[in-house]
């Protein structure tokens, strides 16, 4: 029998797992989508989201890894080798997201270093894509290395090798115990003093009047599932390859409503970190909160500079905002990270050191790309396709493949056998019919919109280079892996 690494404890498994599923996309992402779609309405079906998808699909990934003890590749080939591919599929996808992960890490490294020096002045816009990015006119217009954001990345994916390197329990563990209560305790205390600020309120006012009109919208409730897949990081793998490191009598079923659940409270608490910060930035430069209201990097980099410029104790708010979504950001990156890793492991029988440092030697390396005057431009494509096409698309074949061709038994028998409460005809349901269901609607109404209009105004010959062509890429990738030599023990479980 294989001798898998284990980690240390059920709170360090969680602490890692949470780690992994909080990350830049709960806190620049998730107010302004809850805001844009109605507001407190949105919790009805975000919440409905969360128990008929985000833990159903959880329990399955946590199911598979610690049954079939092995990351995605292994664990499909363990089912049937026929189907080793799509767990390549999902690690390529992995792959790619760790590449850009890191250069938007590297940022928000560089702009802590601005928030202690107030480098960013007063036209933060102006600064962040000229003065800082360097931005240059086309995705294919590299114009020349940013060294700042070089190094930042270079410190990111370093971190992120010791962590992976240095073992489950030794180095993700004991990192995601630090990281993630440090997270949520600054987070904290970020809320605690910008409560008290003028306009405050009226911005969680803006976050939380509920709009019930939007519920009739199909798109809000697709929306809503798309945020619980990017957010719980399923179907890249990774889940799957962090719950294969736990022990035999692991209990599948309370460990994932708990990561789920304690990443839904992270979500709030950023929303109401975000709208209060922008509530205070409208009192005082007499804007409405629907003109300033905003998400991702425009946000993070342009907006709040801009309002923390505007509030007491700048030094204080700018240092905790950027350290928070550094720590969040890091400890997504490991689990991409190891996820793959594992991957290399478990097929080529590789050390884990040797398949940890080549993996951050070739990241980073590709990470020099996004590092370039052109990054931006590059990144917005490639991350806009891999969260519209790649990830529901390899969500979806993967629930379709596990639920209707191979069936839930197994996974089903596995789960029950250890957890305080067990799963039966509503989970299976949940997979089979609403999560295909709303996917398949999700996956396909995405595709017709990007073949018809083409995303951003790119011209075509760029979004074929950097979005169009990722799913085959990673097909063909995934091929050529299924049909090479696999180690003696990928095929095997116990
Ligand atoms: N779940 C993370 C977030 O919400 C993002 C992520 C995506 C992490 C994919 C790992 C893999 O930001």
């Amino acid at each position: 029998m294989e001798n898998r690494e284990q980690w240390g404890s059920r709170a360090g498994f969680i602490l890692a797992a949470v780690g992994s599923a909080i990350g830049l996309g709960n806190i620049w992402r998730f107010p302004y989508m809850a805001y844009e779609n109605g507001g407190g309405a949105f919790f009805i079906p975000y919440i409905f989201a969360l128990l008929t998808a985000g833990i159903p699909f959880m329990i399955m990934e946590f199911g598979l890894g610690h049954k079939y003890k092995g990351s995605a590749p292994k664990v499909l080939a363990a089912v049937n080798s026929k189907y080793e591919w799509l767990g390549w599929v999902q690690i390529v996808i992995a792959a790619i997201i760790a590449v850009y992960y890191a250069a938007v890490i590297g940022w928000t490294m560089n702009y802590l270093g601005f928030a202690i020096d107030g480098a960013w002045g007063t036209d933060t816009k102006g600064f962040f894509f000229g003065e800082y990015l360097g931005l240059t006119s086309s995705p294919t217009e590299l114009g020349g290395i940013r060294w700042p954001i070089f190094g930042a990345c270079a410190l990111t994916w370093g971190l992120t090798w010791l962590a992976c390197n240095s073992g489950i329990r030794g180095g993700i563990e004991r990192a995601c115990k630090i990281l993630i209560p440090l997270l949520f305790a600054l987070v904290l205390v970020f809320i605690g003093r910008v409560i008290t600020l003028p306009g405050a309120t009226v911005g969680l006012d803006f976050l939380f009047t509920p709009d019930f009109s939007k519920l009739t919208d199909f798109g809000v409730w697709a929306a809503a599932y798309g945020q619980i897949f990017f957010s719980l990081s399923i179907g890249f793998g990774i889940m799957i390859a962090y719950s294969s490191y736990l022990p035999k009598n692991a209990d599948i079923c309370n460990n994932a409503a708990m990561t789920v659940f304690i990443n839904c409270g992270f979500s709030m608490l950023a929303g109401i970190m975000i709208f209060s910060v922008l509530g205070s930035m409208a009192h005082s430069t007499g804007q409405a909160v629907s003109d300033v209201a905003g998400a991702g990097v425009g946000l993070a980099f342009v907006t709040i500079p801009a309002a923390i410029n505007t509030m007491p104790a700048p030094l204080f708010f700018g240092t905790v905002f950027f350290l928070c979504l550094t720590m969040a950001g890091v400890s997504s990156h490991i689990s991409i990270v190891e996820a793959v890793a594992s991957s290399l492991i478990d097929k080529f029988g590789a050390s884990r050191q040797k398949a940890v440092t080549v993996l951050c030697i070739v990241g980073f390396s590709l990470t020099a790309v996004f590092t370039t005057g052109a990054g931006l431009l590059i990144l917005d494509i490639v991350d806009h396709f891999i969260n519209n096409i790649c990830l529901l698309f390899a969500a979806l074949v993967e629930i379709v493949l596990i639920s209707w061709v191979i069936g839930l038994d197994e996974v089903r028998e596995d789960v029950n056998a250890h957890s305080d409460f067990s799963v039966g005809k509503l989970w299976a349901f949940s997979l089979r019919i609403i999560t295909v269901l709303v996917l398949g609607y999700s996956f396909l109404s995405s595709l017709y919109n990007k073949i018809t209009v083409p995303y951003g105004g790119y011209p075509m010959s760029d979004l074929v280079m950097f979005g169009w062509s990722i799913l085959p890429l990673a097909f063909l990738v995934a091929i050529f892996l299924q049909k090479k030599q696999s180690h003696k023990q990928f095929q095997h479980y116990s």
